[in-house]
């Protein structure tokens, strides 16, 4: 069976254009013929907003992921034991969950978060997940059930918080990729946020009921990092933000977690001397600058915006 690849959006840096990438690399990717999954871990539901242009308000409680993620705790919470978990021995709840995907367009669907129901907000449903390790399979078994449609890609836009829901779906990902301003604070905040995510691997690796090898059943290779993303491009400073991502870049060397784009094959698709006055190793030379309020734009959100194109082939090709 061809497995979906899982692909996570997120900074802890608020406002920093990670729905507006996850939704624009998802409608080019469908454009490209690949099948796409999108799910909203937000609890603002942004991305929710622009699938379904405002209207997630109509929808019933059991048609959005907060109704899979309780159906999900409450079923860990219940019937589960750790020796069904490590088999992987869990009943497929395909069936409860159908309801939740929707189509946007030709090869896209998604499925919507609501905020509407209250104490079963994402919040309120991370929280409840916090009270059993085993939560943190959640998102690995919904993907698994989910994953029986068959997608190539499955993004995930998370909210500028952690909590155990998100920590599912770092856990759950093969691939994240960080959406960044190039401003002084993000020159520590991702390095921060990078080492947060290889911190929750290790801390459910070291878990005496989790632990090392029922975590490589379950979840596989943690996450690799592809890179970082300029989003929200702004010439701050006349000959632009150049420095700053220079430092950023040096800072994300430090940590010694290479990214995927430090790989030589993909050199042309970062900071290079041939077009730019210096070189990074991480950090995408593609940036996005033009975009117009496309949250409250509901035209744009139907079409694909032409900056993301590019950046939607890299990741593809560094992904396959
Ligand atoms: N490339 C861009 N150029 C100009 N404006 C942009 C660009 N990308 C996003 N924006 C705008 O910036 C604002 C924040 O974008 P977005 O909601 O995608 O950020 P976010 O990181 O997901 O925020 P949050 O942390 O709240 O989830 C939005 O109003 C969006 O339309
Ligand atoms: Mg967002």
């Amino acid at each position: 069976m061809r497995m979906a690849k899982k692909l996570f959006f997120g900074n802890y840096k608020g406002g920093v254009g990670k729905t507006t990438s996850v939704f624009q690399i998802a409608t080019w990717m469908a454009t490209k013929g690949r099948r796409v999954l999108l799910l909203d871990l937000d609890p603002q539901c942004s991305l929710s907003s622009l699938c379904t242009k405002n209207q997630i308000h109509n929808y019933t409680y059991n048609s959005v992921l907060n109704y899979a993620i309780e159906l999900y705790c409450r079923f860990i919470n219940n019937n589960v034991n750790d020796f069904d978990l490590y088999t992987m021995n869990i009943q497929n709840q395909q069936k409860y969950i159908k309801n939740i995907i929707r189509n946007l367009k030709n090869n896209l669907d998604y499925i919507p978060s609501s905020f509407k129901f209250k104490n079963a907000r994402l919040n309120d449903l991370a929280s409840k997940m916090s009270k059993n390790v085993f939560s943190i399979c959640i998102i690995p078994l919904l993907i698994r059930d989910l994953e029986l449609e068959q997608y190539d890609y499955i993004l995930f836009d998370c909210p500028p918080t952690s909590n155990t829901l998100i920590h599912s779906v770092f856990m759950a990902s093969d691939y994240y990729i960080i959406p960044t301003i190039g401003d002084n604070i993000s020159g520590h905040g991702v390095p921060d946020y990078i080492t947060e995510i290889e911190n929750v691997y290790v801390k459910y690796a070291m878990n005496d009921e989790i632990g090392g090898l029922m975590l490589t059943s379950l979840f596989g290779e943690k996450p690799l990092f592809i890179g970082v993303f300029e989003t929200i491009y702004k010439d701050r400073r006349g000959t632009g933000n150049i420095n700053l991502i220079k430092d950023l870049d040096l800072a994300i060397d430090k940590l010694n977690i290479p990214s995927l784009l430090s790989d030589a094959k993909y050199g042309k698709f970062r900071y290079n001397k041939q077009n730019s006055t210096i070189e990074t190793k991480h950090i995408f030379q593609n940036y996005t600058r033009h975009l117009v309020d496309i949250v409250q734009n509901t035209e744009i959100t139907v079409g694909n915006h032409p900056e993301y194109e590019e950046i939607t082939d890299q990741i593809i090709t560094i992904t396959s």
